[in-house]
């Protein structure tokens, strides 16, 4: 329990995309600091499991809802035929169309388009307005090293994670005289079953548990636009946004991401 997190952030949050990986972890990290949840994923079993082991666990309330971010519309409203107080969005979700951007179906990416930029965007606007009214919040976008330039054989994924991170630090500064916290977070890899599933050789160097991305995401959460966490990370995000020339930088994510199909 952490009083003060809570008064702040709470009394629900809402984690998008909180079944599994990242997203459990960061359901795990809001249950532990005492806040309500809201958990929002598209597989209705392995999202009441963990809604119920999290209320027996922590003894707050968990409230599963099954949706599919690619409508977000109908997913906010059941999010807003709550009469939970909603004081924190975590934004986890993503769609990764992998491969060759002339081989890949336009319908794959539109839906990296409706999963990863239109449902955060319109969430953002739908739950900062009663945050707005409340004087705090919180907002938390997952953003990736991989957005942090042109990433190929990742085009289109790289691109919606650029734009979290743009949209983020917009609204930190936007937002804050309104007591309301945004925050991009920018990570490097994540031992998410995401992840192991689409990198089929060693983790990338500066891998990290999901645990301690959530837990670095919510301790940095008021502190500023940004963080990356893990040095690893940090030290790759200098070298490819302050360091390189563009093309270099490009060149570099290429050597992780050109090979992949
Ligand atoms: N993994 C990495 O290495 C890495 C690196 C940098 C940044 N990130 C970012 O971190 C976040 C988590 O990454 P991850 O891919 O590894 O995923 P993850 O944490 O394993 O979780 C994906 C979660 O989102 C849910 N989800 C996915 N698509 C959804 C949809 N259309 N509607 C509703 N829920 C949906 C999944 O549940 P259902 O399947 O039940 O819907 C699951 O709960 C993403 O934003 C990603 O861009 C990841």
């Amino acid at each position: 329990m952490d009083a003060r997190f809570k008064s702040r952030y709470g009394p629900y949050a809402v984690v998008a995309g909180g079944s599994d990986g990242l997203g459990a972890a960061f359901a795990e990290a809001l249950a532990q600091r005492g806040l309500d949840l809201v958990l929002v994923a598209r597989q209705e079993d392995r999202l009441r499991a963990l809604a119920s082991r999290l209320a027996q666990g922590y003894g707050i309330d968990a409230i599963p809802i099954a949706a599919d971010l690619a409508d977000v519309d109908a997913a906010m409203a059941r999010i807003g035929a709550l009469p939970a107080g909603i004081g924190l969005l975590v934004y986890n979700a993503a769609y990764a169309p992998i491969g060759p951007f002339a081989e890949t179906d336009a319908d794959r990416l539109a839906r990296a388009a409706a999963v990863n930029v239109r449902a955060p965007l319109l969430l953002a606007k739908r739950l900062s307005a009663p945050m707005i009214a409340r004087g705090r919040g919180g907002i938390v976008l997952m953003s990736s090293l991989a957005g942090a330039q042109g990433s190929p054989n990742l085009a289109a994924y790289a691109a919606t994670k650029s734009f979290n991170a743009t949209l983020a630090e917009g609204l930190w500064k936007e937002l804050k005289p309104h007591g309301v916290d945004v925050l991009a977070c920018v990570a490097g890899a994540i031992l998410t079953p995401g992840y192991r599933q689409a990198e089929k050789s060693r983790p990338a160097p500066g891998a990290m548990e999901a645990r301690d991305v959530a837990e670095c995401a919510l301790r940095a959460l008021g502190k500023g636009p940004i963080v990356v966490p893990g040095a690893v990370n940090r030290v790759a995000r200098f070298v490819l946004t302050r360091l390189l020339p563009r093309r270099a930088a490009i060149a570099l994510m290429a050597r992780n991401t050109g090979g992949l199909s």
